[in-house]
């Protein structure tokens, strides 16, 4: 059947011209808050080779399992869509030898990613994250920086009831126990898990914790905890972690339960989980990741990061009726009667942008009434209307929308364009005043 052209694949969100002020709203507090902790943004493509994320985000997970877009490519190359930002963000830092500069390197993204899941709220085929990633430091005071770090964004957009949840799952040596803790376990268990877990039991024992079969989850339950199993420098690096966040007044709970579902995590690690939207209630998660970058093929080089699912904090935010204020679309709208006074208003209008002010005139034809309907729908703050008689005198009178006062300004542009910016200015102020 053909799929119709009018109707977006499943799983799929448009953002419409009247609401993209929102995610701008956020990824700007995003981007500033990044450059306040030192971060500098990193572009990588949204495709990259398969056995990137096979290697890298690991071939027992869910994510590489079931729910990557992979396709071969007329040259006959396996690619696949990102599924999440990390792997990419470190290929692309050990392919330009970024390894080489001061250490550490803080590097943040804005990505579309793409899981083929089940759409649910919260979840989506295509969805957007914020990521830091941060490489070269193996000391616990980089993860207490980006757990504060994720904290100070939340702080940013007033979100309340967002709780931070921590763990440790150890390195590669105290995981060595802890997987034959977790084998001996579910082994007993073994013809009641579902095929995936089956396999995964052999190669990949902690992924059972996060299966999202009902029965091998309620199983997960009764499951050895990792945190009983750390070796002492991993413990000390738990513990430092916690310290640190405690002095810096974070707020957090330890749970033992958070593994994440992806295989290159080392040591701790986090999620910012909201109560607010349901089921898919995990808005931020991450860690560190000390072993992926030599995985990689890079020289040993500690690293660890976060990414936040956009989608999810602005559901979060609208859950909690924080308003995100609408920029203004249109500062002054010029009208104009007969053709003449038309060209004279494009003219100006232009003028007018080009000093930062957001003018519109009219460019579909239509009638000096229906041109001043339109200023009101678009919520210009002023109009002014352009005729034989002001462009013979040069001068015309600007009126405020709201208030009905008009005041008298000369269409040269240059002057225009000041005594606009002037009367802006106190209109603003006065709007403050008024709360
Ligand atoms: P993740 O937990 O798979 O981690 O995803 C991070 C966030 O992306 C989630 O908490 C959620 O908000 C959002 N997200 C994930 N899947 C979906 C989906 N199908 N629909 C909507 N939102 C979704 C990572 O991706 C790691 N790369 C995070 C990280 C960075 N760890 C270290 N550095």
């Amino acid at each position: 059947m053909m799929a119709l052209i009018t109707k977006k694949p499943k799983g799929t969100e448009d953002v419409l011209p009247k609401d993209a002020y929102r995610w701008q709203f956020v990824e700007n507090i995003f981007r500033e808050e990044a450059r306040a902790f030192g971060y500098q943004e990193i572009r990588t493509p949204v495709f990259e080779h398969t056995n990137l994320f096979e290697r890298g985000v690991g071939s027992t997970t869910d994510v590489v399992q079931k729910e990557m877009y992979t396709f071969l490519t007329k040259g006959k190359d396996s690619i696949t869509l990102r599924p999440e930002g990390t792997a990419g963000a470190a290929r692309a830092i050990i392919e330009h030898g970024v390894f080489n500069d001061p250490l550490p390197i803080k590097a943040y993204y804005l990505v579309s990613c793409y899981r083929y899941e089940k759409p649910q709220s919260g979840r989506q085929r295509e969805f957007h994250q914020f990521g830091m990633e941060c490489y070269g430091s193996p000391s616990p005071s980089a993860d207490a920086e980006m757990i504060i770090a994720a904290r100070s964004i939340f702080d940013r957009l007033q979100l309340r009831n967002i709780r931070l949840e921590i763990n440790s799952i150890g390195c590669k040596e105290c995981r060595t126990e802890y997987h034959k803790a977790l084998k001996e376990y579910f082994s007993s268990y073994k013809d009641e898990l579902c095929d995936d877990c089956k396999d995964r039991l052999e190669r990949n024992p902690m992924r059972l914790l996060d299966c999202k079969n009902p029965h091998d989850s309620e199983l997960a339950k009764g499951a050895p905890v990792g945190l009983d199993y750390l070796c002492d420098e991993c413990r000390e690096h738990f513990e430092s972690v916690k310290k640190y966040l405690t002095e810096n007044g974070i707020d957090f709970t330890v749970n033992p339960k958070i593994v994440r579902g992806l295989d290159y995590y080392t040591k701790t690690v986090f999620e910012f989980i909201s109560d607010d939207i349901g089921a898919q209630s995990t808005v931020l998660g991450g860690g560190r990741y000390d072993g992926l970058m030599e995985e990689l093929g890079s020289k040993p080089m500690p690293a660890l990061g976060f990414a936040l699912g956009i989608e999810r904090l602005l559901l979060t935010m609208d859950a909690q009726g924080i308003e995100i204020p609408a920029p203004s679309r249109c500062d002054i709208f010029i009208a104009s009667l007969g053709e003449n006074a038309a060209i004279k208003a494009h003219t100006l209008t232009n003028a007018l942008r080009r000093s930062g002010i957001i003018a519109e005139c009219d460019i579909v034809g239509r009638g000096l009434r229906a041109q001043m309907k339109y200023a009101d729908k678009i919520d210009a703050k002023f109009s002014v209307v352009l005729g034989d008689d002001e462009i013979d005198k040069n001068k015309a009178k600007v009126k405020n929308m709201r208030s009905g006062e008009q005041t008298e300004i000369s269409l040269s542009p240059d002057q225009f364009a000041e005594a606009f910016t002037s009367l802006k200015l106190a209109n603003d102020f006065i709007g403050t005043k008024e709360g």
